[in-house]
């Protein structure tokens, strides 16, 4: 149909060993918000890359505007008018804010020999402030949050003012007021026309947000529908194409095991206030807290990877000393990190090397290392956690984001830790591939592991732990049993109210 903005069909594009796109089709109207759904590694981001001049397709047509267009190069789909929030971020660590927005098109100024960065300041700070986000323009990006980046991410689409806007699961590191912000934006630029293409794994958000649903699974379009006519489930099992079940955790909620962690009143600058609390033998102890309550600070700081200014960490009631995150592994203490792609991975290496990657002492022996048992263990955690990838061979940047993540985890179960801190572990895990890692944190503690779990996502929190804790700028200030813990109790500590 004419009045279409735009139209993609019969797209194919394949990657050595993988067909990434199997004749797949999407359309985009003016001014509607268009949620783009799919297990992991279903295809959603490589659709999008093709759009945005980032992947070439194999076969297929785009009709934009009426028109069949080339779209060669990201330059091109800018000029065009279409641009996209990636999924991974893009930043440049040790540019400024407002530089990173307007990389490769700064302000020019005296004699247009340098960077403007004082026009370049004021023009993000506009936006920033169309954003409702306190942020500095002049600040590194490096310095900033995952979360923060998020939205400097989100900023620099927003610089482009374009018609056609992707955004490849923009929420996954934000919170629930930032997420707000986001709804509002998109409210905005669907009213002056602006469509919006909506990548998300986090379903509920889909009925907030979204006019229109597309699907598709390995490759292919599987169904479009309007979101108003369809409910949950029903969207799932079309993603899917099976049920998911629910394993509920089962007998250890709520035992009480020996004491494996204690802190005891950790202090680092602003970030930790005074932060004391014990881990026991067998649970899971959730986290929870808005963005900057310092979580991800208490949990860098126990694996060594940020220094404290005070205070003491107990492994099984010894003090222990933790100045690098290779001490902390010695203790039996890993840390899956929020920000995978900084800490967690080497991505220019395979899924192989970096699933062994923290324990390759543990395969060899006599100075020789057994290829074989790494490549046997990887094969059974690519089986066990459904990592969608050709071999263990595959280069990890070649995974689409929430395989992964699931790299990441592979790597940490691995390793045999006692204590396991994990740092927003389903951060852009589709729905089924959750389920899994919940049936495999709900093994871990009944192997007798204990668990830290930092989640943004209550639901998580309330349905994984065994006990919560609820940060606030910098301090604990509330400890909720299970029984006690409830949206309602955890937002009173997180925003830290007297009722
Ligand atoms: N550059 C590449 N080289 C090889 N394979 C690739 C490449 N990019 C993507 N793939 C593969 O294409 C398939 C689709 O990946 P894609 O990233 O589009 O999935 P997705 O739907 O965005 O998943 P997620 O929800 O995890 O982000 C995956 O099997 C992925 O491994
Ligand atoms: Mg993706």
């Amino acid at each position: 149909m004419s009045d279409k903005l735009l139209v993609m069909e019969g797209i194919d594009k394949s990657f050595p060993g993988v067909r990434a796109l199997d004749h797949c089709r999407l359309e985009l109207n003016a001014g509607e918000v268009l949620a783009l759904v799919g297990e992991n590694g279903a295809g959603k981001s490589t659709l999008m890359k093709i759009l945005t001049g980032v992947y070439t397709k194999d076969a297929g047509r785009i009709i934009y505007k009426g028109e069949e267009v080339d779209i060669s190069s990201t330059k091109v789909a800018q000029g065009l008018g279409i641009s996209i929030i990636h999924q991974e971020l893009n930043l440049a660590p040790h540019l400024t804010a407002a530089q990173n927005i307007f990389i490769g098109r700064e302000f020019m100024g005296m004699g247009k020999l340098f960077v403007d960065d004082k026009v370049a300041n004021k023009k993000a700070q506009e936006i920033f402030d169309r954003m409702n986000l306190d942020l500095d323009p002049k600040v590194k990006v490096g310095t900033l949050t995952v979360a923060k980046q998020q939205m400097v991410e989100i900023a620099k689409a927003l610089s482009f003012e374009s018609s056609i806007l992707i955004m490849d699961e923009p929420t996954a590191a934000l919170t629930d007021t930032e997420i707000e912000e986001l709804f509002k934006i998109i409210k905005d630029l669907k009213a002056k026309g602006v469509a919006i293409v909506y990548i998300s794994h986090r379903m509920e958000e889909l009925k907030k947000i979204s006019d229109r649903i597309t699907i598709m699974r390995d490759g292919c379009y599987v169904n479009t529908v309007n979101t108003k006519d369809v409910s949950l489930d029903e969207i799932i099992s079309m993603m899917v194409g099976r049920t998911i079940y629910h394993n509920p955790r089962g007998s250890s909620k709520n035992s009480k095991g020996e004491v494996v962690l204690e802190v005891k009143n950790l202090n680092r600058g602003k970030t930790i206030k005074d932060v004391s609390f014990k881990l026991h033998k067998g649970e899971i102890l959730g986290f929870a807290g808005l963005m900057g309550a310092g979580r991800t600070e208490v949990a860098r700081a126990i694996f060594g990877a940020d220094k404290l200014e005070s205070g003491k960490i107990l492994i099984k009631g010894k003090e222990v000393k933790v100045r690098q995150p290779k001490d902390a592994v010695e203790h039996g203490v890993g840390y899956l990190s929020e920000d995978r792609k900084r800490y967690g991975l080497t991505i220019s290496e395979t899924v192989e090397e970096n699933v062994s990657l923290a324990c390759v002492e543990k395969f060899t022996k006599y100075g020789f290392t057994n290829f074989k048992t790494i490549t046997q263990l990887t094969n059974d955690y690519i089986n066990k956690l459904a990592i969608k990838t050709p071999s263990s061979r595959q280069i990890v940047k070649n995974l689409s984001g929430g395989n992964q993540q699931k790299v990441v985890i592979a790597k940490w179960l691995l390793k045999d830790c006692d204590v396991l801190i994990f740092d927003e572990p389903t951060r852009g895990i589709d729905i089924g591939a959750k389920s899994e890692i919940y049936n495999l944190l709900s093994e871990l503690v009944q192997e007798g592991k204990s668990i830290i779990m930092i989640s943004s996502e209550l639901p998580e929190i309330l349905r994984m732990s065994d006990r919560v804790i609820v940060m606030c700028e910098g301090r604990v200030t509330g400890e909720l049993a299970i029984e006690d813990a409830n949206q309602e109790s955890i937002m009173k500590y997180a925003t830290n109210r007297e009722n």
